[in-house]
């Protein structure tokens, strides 16, 4: 069976490489020659832990190829996975020019009866909409069909999230379509969950937006917690014991951020709305996580009054750990706004500065190590959990810093650690350490 995968994203890189990881042949189609040149040389073009040693053994083998040309590859193909992005449009909506673009070439060069299978996040009913565009603009004489299979992978764990998935959903409307997406995943023996292709389509967006809801809700709690003199880890914790709830996503922090909740919560939260529904919970979850992400920047103008030539120490670009993508990442926004406050920022994250540069190329300083990024800084703002971060130790925070006053948006310190030291530590949803003494300072600081 000739696979073809279009979009070299995370999602059609990673199922290209892990189709031909269990066995499969797979082709890889993107527009962008350099990247293709990148991926023959067995190089992701995206930070992804482990996807370079599957491409490149898979490449090798012969299993897995890349190519710009898409008309050789559709030419030959039985299977066409769709995996390239859907955007969010300036009203919240999912911009699908991408999908319609890479069916139009499909419909051109396909000789072969032939499954197209979304893998991109679409609002639902898009699958009808591919399948009856395919078929009306399909130039051979053939049978062209269309199946949902959305993807659950994860950034930073994509290829395991893939080979050892938590369940394998097939949306599809006939037997045959059925029968080819079995065959081609039963090898990866996981959960299959068979359905109609709205349900599927549906599966993808409920889930998403349930995890951004979770968050949203142990982020409000965080808040409360504040408030009561409650401690967010340990309720956290509480609750985790019960199965129901269960133990995962339940970490407060500056709220959500990355390719997905943010666009997939608003898309569901549009076309919802477009049908006369408006999902509270939804509108909700996107609020909550809007205001979350200027926590420590509102907490920082408290402690400080004005923020205007202050040295910034900002650990942490990315929007987790284990990517350097900065999509949607709180760190960009807060920047913006220490910036307009007359903050002077330097920053540091492992993997993600490159791209940063691309967004502040010349407004902030970059730094080559955690300790140069907090060296003489007035406060340092915490807004990646990397392992890095975390193992530093709160006593070179208090060696390096002008005045050791940390905003840590991922409560990456145990507070037990931190009680006796001379810091001024502020995290989610836990008490606040004020032992910095005022009279260190020279200027006038509002330790709250
Ligand atoms: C998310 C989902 O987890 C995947 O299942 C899904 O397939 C993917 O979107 C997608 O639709 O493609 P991803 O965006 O890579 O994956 O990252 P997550 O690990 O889910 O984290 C998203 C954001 O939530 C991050 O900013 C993270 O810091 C934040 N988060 C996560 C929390 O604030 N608290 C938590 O407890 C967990």
């Amino acid at each position: 069976m000739e696979i073809v995968v279009a979009g070299t994203g995370y999602v059609g890189l990673v199922t290209g490489a892990c189709l031909a990881e269990v066995g499969h042949k797979v082709t890889c189609v993107d527009i962008d020659e350099k990247k293709i040149e990148i991926m023959k040389k067995g190089i992701s073009p995206i930070y992804e832990p482990g996807l370079d040693e599957i491409l490149d053994k898979n490449y090798k083998k012969g299993k897995l190829d890349f190519t710009t040309d898409y008309k050789e590859a559709y030419r030959k193909a039985d299977v066409v996975f769709i995996g390239v992005g859907t955007p969010e449009r300036v009203d919240g909506s999912a911009n699908l020019d991408y999908v319609f673009s890479v069916c139009r070439q499909i419909a051109k060069n396909v000789t072969k009866d032939c499954l197209v299978v979304v893998k991109s996040t679409v609002p639902i009913g898009t699958n009808d909409k591919v399948e009856e565009f395919l078929r009306e603009n399909v130039e051979n004489n053939i049978h062209i069909e269309v199946a949902s299979n959305p993807e659950f992978l994860a950034q930073g764990t994509a290829v395991r999230d893939t080979l050892f998935a938590s369940r394998i959903v097939i949306g599809v409307e006939s037997e045959k379509a059925r029968d080819i997406l079995m065959n081609i995943y039963e090898r990866f023996n996981q959960p299959i969950v068979v359905t109609n292709r709205r349900s599927a389509e549906m599966i993808k967006y409920a889930s998403n937006d349930f995890l951004a809801l979770k968050i949203s809700f142990i982020n409000e709690m965080a808040n409360v917690c504040e408030i009561v003199g409650a401690d967010i880890e340990d309720v956290a914790k509480g609750m985790s014991y019960d199965s129901r709830i269960g133990n995962k996503f339940l970490s407060a922090g500056i709220g959500y951020g990355g390719s997905c909740f943010p666009k997939d919560t608003k898309a569901l939260h549009w076309l919802a709305n477009d049908h006369g529904y408006e999902v509270k919970t939804i509108k909700a979850t996107i609020e909550v996580n809007e205001n979350q992400k200027y926590k420590l920047f509102r907490k920082a103008k408290e402690v400080f009054g004005s923020l205007k030539n202050k040295r910034v120490a900002i650990l942490g670009l990315t929007f987790k750990p284990g990517t350097d993508d900065l999509r949607e990442a709180p760190s960009i926004e807060n920047v913006r706004r220490l910036l307009d406050e007359g903050a002077k920022v330097i920053a540091y994250d492992p993997v993600g500065e490159n791209n940063f540069k691309k967004i502040y190329p010349t407004e902030i300083i970059y730094a080559e190590s955690m300790e140069e990024a907090i060296n003489d800084s007035d406060m340092a703002f915490i807004f990646t959990e990397w392992d890095e971060i975390k193992s530093i130790g709160i006593d070179v925070f208090i060696e390096k810093m002008k005045t050791p006053i940390i905003f840590d948006g991922r409560n990456c310190f145990n507070l037990d650690n931190i009680y006796e030291k001379e810091v001024y530590y502020y995290s989610i949803g836990r008490k606040t350490i004020k032992n910095f003494s005022k009279k260190k300072l020279n200027e006038k600081i509002f330790l709250k």
